[in-house]
């Protein structure tokens, strides 16, 4: 087991950063201190670790706010907090976006990416200021894997194929960072996931984008014929995965992470739209009238699974939530903290919203 000290989370005002700090700290073998490296873009928010800032700002969390691609950022960091672990989050994330404007992505993923493997290179390898292990864990994505037909699965020996932008950044970063193992021989670790859900994911994804519009009885977009298929696991389950990786995994390996549960989309909005009618009371009829298929996304991959055997018999790991018990915690965490997503879905996020529909009529 390693003994994680100096941890550099990047992007952890995001979903799944900010759970992951928060799983982190709960850890009881955990001791060390968290630094949280975030740029705060649209989809960084500091009120998602309103608690942990409360708890234990400066004295086992610190916040730095930056950006991944800025080589002097991060060789700041490297030297004030001695970083022996990094565990990489910071992306673009939303594959509409990238469609729309792939820019960014290049830079954050695939320049941000390299710019943290060069500064964990330069100061890892040749001058050994950490005397402890250290490892550099990557998070990526099931999306570099491409598009399913209606059976098989992706195993950590599939071949790549990314069909949008964003996939293609990830793509790229992911083999970036392989290359620093068989080149430099730096610790890295890999995890592909497939699609997460849980409180405090950004409302222009699919589970949050839903359950707000079924909440405030706006119209529900549902692409192409709503018949492609993801892979959805908890977002707690993914970064119990993630712990286990760090503690105990390979260095130069890749794991799969899932959650043995495929949806249809709109299989999925049926069942959403039944577990908050229950629980606040709607005309489950009258919402389901509201579902607009609307123009598909381009290249919109049809289904992903993952195969996730590999993790689970090498590290012990297994997901915990069910989807019923998942989803109805997400919809009572999206209900009681309107205030949270209120503050998004004003100013901004709204042109966004209307310039992702405009492309979809
Ligand atoms: P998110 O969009 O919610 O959060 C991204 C965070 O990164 C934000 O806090 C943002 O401010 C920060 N960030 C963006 N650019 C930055 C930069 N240049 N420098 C520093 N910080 C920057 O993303 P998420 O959904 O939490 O995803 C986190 C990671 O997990 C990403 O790498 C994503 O590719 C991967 N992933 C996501 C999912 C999913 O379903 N959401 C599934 C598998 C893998
Ligand atoms: O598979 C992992 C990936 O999952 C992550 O790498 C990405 O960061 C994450 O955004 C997610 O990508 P998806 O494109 O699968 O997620 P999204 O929530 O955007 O869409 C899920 C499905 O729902 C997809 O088939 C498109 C569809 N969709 C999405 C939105 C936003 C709709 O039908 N209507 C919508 O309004």
């Amino acid at each position: 087991m390693r003994k994680l000290q100096n941890v550099l989370v990047t992007g952890g005002l995001g979903f799944i950063g900010s759970n992951f700090i928060r799983t982190l700290l709960k850890e009881p073998a955990f001791t060390g201190k968290i630094i949280n490296l975030d740029k705060i873009t649209y989809a960084g928010n500091p009120a998602s670790l309103k608690d942990v800032q409360e708890q234990f700002l400066d004295t086992r969390y610190f916040f730095e706010k930056g950006d991944i691609t800025e080589r002097g950022v991060i060789e700041q960091i490297f030297i004030k907090y001695h970083i022996d672990t990094v565990v990489h989050f910071a992306a673009e994330s939303h594959v509409d976006r990238s469609i729309l404007g792939p820019e960014n992505f290049i830079k954050t993923n695939v320049l941000g990416t390299f710019t943290l493997l060069e500064t964990a290179r330069h100061f890892w390898l040749p001058h050994k200021t950490v005397d402890r292990e250290v490892l550099f864990h990557h998070i990526s994505t099931d999306e570099v894997y491409g598009s399913l037909g209606t059976t098989g699965s992706f195993s950590e020996t599939s071949p790549y194929d990314p069909h949008s932008p964003y996939s293609a950044s990830k793509a790229a970063s992911d083999h970036l960072v392989l290359s620093y193992y068989y080149t430099y021989g730096l610790p890295v670790t890999i995890s592909n996931c497939s699609n997460n859900y849980g409180p405090y994911q950004f409302p222009e994804k699919f589970i949050p984008l839903s359950i707000l519009n079924i909440i405030e009885e706006k119209p529900l977009p549902v692409y192409g014929n709503g018949k492609n298929i993801r892979d959805w696991i908890y977002v707690g389950d993914h970064n119990r995965a993630v712990l286990k990786i760090l503690n105990e995994g390979g260095a130069g390996q890749r794991y799969n992470i899932g959650g043995d549960n495929e949806w249809e989309n709109i299989r999925l909005l049926h069942t959403l739209i039944d577990i908050i009618a229950r629980k606040i009371n709607l005309d489950s009829e009258k919402i389901r009238n509201t579902i607009k298929f609307v123009k598909d996304r381009p290249g919109h991959d049809l289904r992903y699974a993952i195969d996730c055997s590999k993790i689970k018999k090498e590290l012990g790991w297994k997901q915990d939530v069910n989807f019923t018990e998942g989803l109805s915690r997400t919809v009572d965490w999206y209900l009681g903290n309107q205030d949270w997503a209120g503050q998004i879905r004003s100013g901004d996020y709204q042109k966004w919203i209307e310039k992702n529909y405009e492309e979809r009529n």
